[in-house]
């Protein structure tokens, strides 16, 4: 109500701003150091040294590095509309750092190795182009946080800020950034653990050494899915749990993990990482066998005896040993057994353990009561003298492996109170076993997550995971699938009524203003947000005005309201011959801005959906400023008026995937090649694992179907269309108060009692899987009645390879190995479209299980986007204007082309002499 008022002197002030020049300002810094450049006076301050300026005389850069300068920084600064390049790192500055909000032009600040003495909370806000921010070694800067709302800052490359003072946690939205690269903050007082959207980002250096509280802690497994990282400072924190198989990170060079709580066998692909040159492990309690890494490898070898080899040396362990560590690497590798397991006899006082009179062979294994997690390793049964095995009173999943009943010797074994699941193995009368306290044993869970090592119970055929389920599919498919119907159409009258009335009640609460003038419109964000219930950050709160602009900033920062008269110019007045699409909520437009750049405009249909519609709406913007990640389609803008409601999106030039694979020869694309069917497969996956393992909440798609995923120019997939989205609850599952989705993509547990979990998405996952294997629909009409559903006929014909050959897409003709990646694939979608939620994997399994298969095709040249130190996000006038302006300020150019300095790795200069300095010693 009050931006009302305010909104044409907002208008007036910015438009007066811009007008004059930027004199006033550049006094005031000048009088505001105390010891500016000599040359810093009259009134040309274009001419002064280190100032840049554009033809109207607008200051673009401001590069004083290095020259012992001090005093403080005017909080005027904030007024240079048109500052690039902010650079005054390595002087003597103390006071608050300005704030740089809204300065959208601004796409470097350097202001490391200074003295500032506090942040304030929104300096970053609102700045779309930030590419480069360090602020490292400001020792004296009072605590603060990274703050939220960079997540709008998509073209941040570097973030540096170590010995600066930050505490809370590391952010997530990193590893969602596209280009992000550099995180460097290592020295301050930061906790957590590494946030698992990490993995598959592009990440190159990672340091968050020597956190001064205390550490960072949790495991680090996601190091693995981190492919393009190249330094890894991890030491001195407090991190647990096994080093990871690291071997996707072929350009690893630098490993630093000294210092952490970290146990069990190293990896074997650690030693044979191709470019590592510095490794550092001592003062961990790992186990198994001292590494042996190659020759030129600088590996820090021990000064006291600080971790548990089994030797000091290069060697095999002991066979008893490397069983026992088997054993413990069913548990995740405990802290208790890494301590106490050291040194190479397993009889030689190892905690929990006994041997024979001979001290030769284990005997008793009592653990008991150690809240040991993790599974039952079938290792066990290697320990051919054990008598007593008591695993009683722990926190242990996953079935009884079934080899234990090869014990010859064994009297005791007890597994009570845990929550083991799966069949009971049949024990000799002579075995006295206890199994009670397990309220899913006996009853085939399968093979859980699949995460579990060693469980061997999960490799059965693709749609062998429950037999007895695929059995009752069988019989009565038909049938199933109409009484499912039946429900469904039951419940979603009665929902829809009851949402309807619901609804009424809401809708009092949003707001639309008007403001004066027609066809100006203003979006209250944060009546929007309020209403789904988000957490709502600043930047979602701010409101923006529009008008008839036609340099409308569309693509700077997160949503901006577009008006409408700009959307029906670009789309000729959403034209017929522009229809990308047509959707269950609206039409797909097709729109070219004047600067060239393509984009679709959703129309929402107001008449058909009424209040729902709206809902849907405002569901969707609200959620897709929160997610930005590769693998989703990014939402540009939006559009509120009187009963029009207009989303603009990133335009795919490729369309869906619904027209490459069942439209194909209509539209005349080629056939999908087997290799891009599985690379969309696994973008579609990482983009719904990322949606669900969004750090502060977490989302579920709801409507996953080929016509919702939508490809690129280079074939890559990107999934699109949140409306159905909802925000899930921290608990496992709620109860919908309504139903969404699309008829062969609902999981049998949704369309029944609309129940949602995010399996419901892996569900339709699994679906897709089917139709990218068979490029048939997931109901066909057309088909015969036990052919109709996709779901139900390939989990029953597809039980083995000549079958799988027989039902899949003819076009493929594989090859041996391609065939046989289509069969895992197909493994996958038998999982996925498991009858119980439960039974199916969770996203990050699919990520893992199609990674690989990816992986084998990866063209020996690099193809991502970031590959050449050249970002790509930039226009060409805009990549030229920014080496020009790096001109003559050496020190930058380590920085600005991130990619050249960590790919000559032994000459770092400038900016890495700090940290050289600081943290290798
Ligand atoms: C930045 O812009 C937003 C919206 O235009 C406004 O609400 C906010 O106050 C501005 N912040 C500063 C520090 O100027
Ligand atoms: C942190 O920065 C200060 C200068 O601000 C420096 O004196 C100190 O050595 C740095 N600490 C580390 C650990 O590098
Ligand atoms: C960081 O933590 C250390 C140790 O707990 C403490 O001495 C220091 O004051 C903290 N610094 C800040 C800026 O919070
Ligand atoms: C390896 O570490 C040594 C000393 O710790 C350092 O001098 C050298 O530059 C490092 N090499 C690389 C490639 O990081
Ligand atoms: C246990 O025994 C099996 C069969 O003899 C063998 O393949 C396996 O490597 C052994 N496991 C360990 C950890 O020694
Ligand atoms: C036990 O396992 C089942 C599935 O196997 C799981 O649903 C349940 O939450 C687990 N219970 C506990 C207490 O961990």
């Amino acid at each position: 109500m009050a931006s009302q008022i305010s909104l044409p002197l907002l208008l007036f002030l910015l438009l007066s701003i811009s007008s004059a020049d930027d004199s006033a300002i550049m006094t005031k810094l000048s009088t505001s150091l105390s010891s500016p450049p000599p040359d810093w006076t009259g009134t040309s301050y274009c001419q002064w040294s280190g100032i840049n300026c554009d033809n109207s005389n607008k200051v673009t850069s401001i590069s004083l590095s290095t020259k012992s300068i001090s005093g403080s920084l005017p909080s005027e600064i904030s007024q240079l509309s048109q500052l690039k390049t902010l650079a005054l790192q390595r002087n003597k500055l103390s006071g608050t750092i300005p704030s740089f909000a809204n300065l959208t032009s601004l796409q470097e600040i350097f202001l490391d190795s200074n003295d500032f003495t506090s942040v304030p909370q929104d300096f970053l806000l609102g700045l779309p182009n930030l590419h480069t921010f360090t602020l490292s070694d400001n020792f004296h800067l009072a605590p603060w946080q990274i703050p939220g709302y960079l997540i709008e800052s998509t073209n941040l490359g570097t973030f540096a800020a170590s010995n600066s003072s930050i505490f809370g946690t590391i952010p997530d939205f990193f590893g969602s950034l596209p280009t992000f690269q550099h995180l460097r903050l290592s020295y301050n007082n930061m906790t957590g653990g590494l946030p698992k959207s990490f993995g598959g980002s592009q990440i190159q250096d990672l340091w968050l050494n020597n956190q001064q509280s205390g550490g960072l802690s949790g495991g680090i497994d996601v190091l693995s899915d981190m492919s393009q990282l190249s330094q890894v400072w991890l030491h001195a924190n407090a991190f647990t749990g096994p080093v990871p198989d690291l071997s996707k990170c072929e350009n690893l060079f630098d490993l630093q993990l000294r210092d952490n709580l970290l146990t069990g066998v190293l990896p074997p692909s650690l030693t044979e990482l191709p470019k590592l040159v510095n490794i550092s492990l001592q003062n961990n309690k790992l186990q198994g066998p001292f590494p042996e890494f190659k020759s030129g490898v600088k590996f820090e070898v021990e000064k006291t005896k600080s971790n548990s080899f089994c030797l000091d040396s290069p060697g095999p362990c002991d066979p008893q040993v490397n069983v026992l560590l088997e054993i413990a690497r069913g548990f995740g590798y405990p802290r208790s057994l890494a301590e106490s397991w050291t040194g190479n006899n397993a009889c030689d006082k190892w905690t929990f353990v006994t041997c024979d009179s001979a001290g030769k062979s284990v005997t008793v294994l009592n653990f008991p009561k150690q809240h040991f997690s993790g599974t039952i390793s079938p290792a066990f049964a290697n320990l051919t003298s054990l008598r007593n095995l008591l695993l009683n009173e722990n926190d242990l999943t996953g079935v009884i492996p079934e080899i234990l009943t090869t014990l010859n010797q064994l009297v005791v074994l007890d597994v009570s109170n845990n929550n083991l699941s799966g069949p009971v193995p049949v024990f000799k009368p002579t075995v006295r076993f206890t199994s009670t306290g397990n309220p899913f044993l006996g009853k085939n869970i399968g093979g859980g997550d699949g995460k579990s090592p060693g469980t061997g119970s999960d490799s059965g055929t693709p749609a062998g995971g429950a037999p007895g389920e695929s059995k009752g599919n069988s019989t009565s498919g038909g049938m199933i699938a109409g009484v499912v119907i039946a429900v469904l159409v039951f419940v979603g009258v009665v929902l829809f009524v009851s949402y309807k009335c619901y609804v009424k009640k809401r809708h009092r609460r949003f707001g639309r203003v008007q403001s004066p003038e027609e066809g100006k419109e203003m979006a209250i964000g944060n009546v929007m947000t309020s209403n789904n219930g988000y957490g709502g950050t600043k930047s979602e709160l701010q409101s923006q005005s529009s008008g008839d602009h036609t340099e409308m900033p569309v693509f700077e920062g997160g949503n901006v309201v577009i008006s409408v008269q700009v959307l029906r110019q670009v789309t000729d007045n959403f034209n017929e011959k522009n229809i990308l699409g047509r959707g269950g909520f609206g039409v797909v437009y097709k729109g070219e801005l004047h600067d060239g750049t393509q984009i679709a405009v959703k129309r929402m249909e107001s008449g058909v959906m009424g209040t729902k519609g709206l809902n849907e709406f405002q569901a969707e913007i609200a959620v897709l400023t929160k997610v930005r990640h590769r693998h989703l389609v990014a939402l540009l803008g939006y559009c509120i008026n009187g009963n029009e409601r207009l989303l603009v999106y990133e335009y795919m030039p490729q369309g869906t995937l619904s027209q490459h694979l069942f439209e194909c020869q209509e539209l005349g694309y080629p056939p999908l090649s087997w290799k891009q069917r599985v690379t969309i497969a696994l973008d579609v996956a990482r983009g719904v694992e990322y949606l669900h393992s969004l750090a502060q909440s977490s989302f579920i798609h709801r409507d996953l179907k080929p016509s919702n995923i939508l490809l690129g120019d280079d074939m890559r997939a990107k999934v699109a269309d949140f409306g159905l989205v909802k925000n899930a609850p921290d608990g496992k599952y709620s109860v919908e108060t309504r139903l969404a989705g699309t008829f062969g993509y609902l999981a049998p547990e949704y369309a029944a009692t609309g129940r949602v979990t995010t399996k419901v998405d892996v569900y339709a996952f699994g679906v897709v899987l089917m139709e990218i294997i068979t490029g048939r629909k997931a109901l066909d009409e057309t088909m015969p009645d036990e052919r109709s559903h996709l779901v139900t006929w390939f989990r029953r014909v597809v039980i083995n390879k000549d079958s799988i050959r027989k039902a899949m897409d003819q076009t493929l003709d594989p090859d041996e190995e391609t065939f046989d990646n289509i069969c895992r694939v197909a493994e996958l979608a038998g999982h996925c479209t498991a009858r119980e939620p439960y039974q199916r994997p969770d996203m990050g399994h699919a990520v893992n299980v199609l990674g690989p298969l990816v992986e084998q095709w990866k063209p020996s040249r690099p193809e991502e986007e970031d590959s050449y130190g050249i970002d790509l996000h930039m226009s060409l006038p805009q990549a030229l204007e920014r080496w020009q302006s790096d001109e003559g300020t050496s020190s930058m150019n380590d920085i600005s082309f991130g990619q050249t300095y960590s790919s000559i790795p032994s000459k770092p200069s400038g900016f890495a002499d700090t940290f050289d300095s600081m943290d290798c010693r």
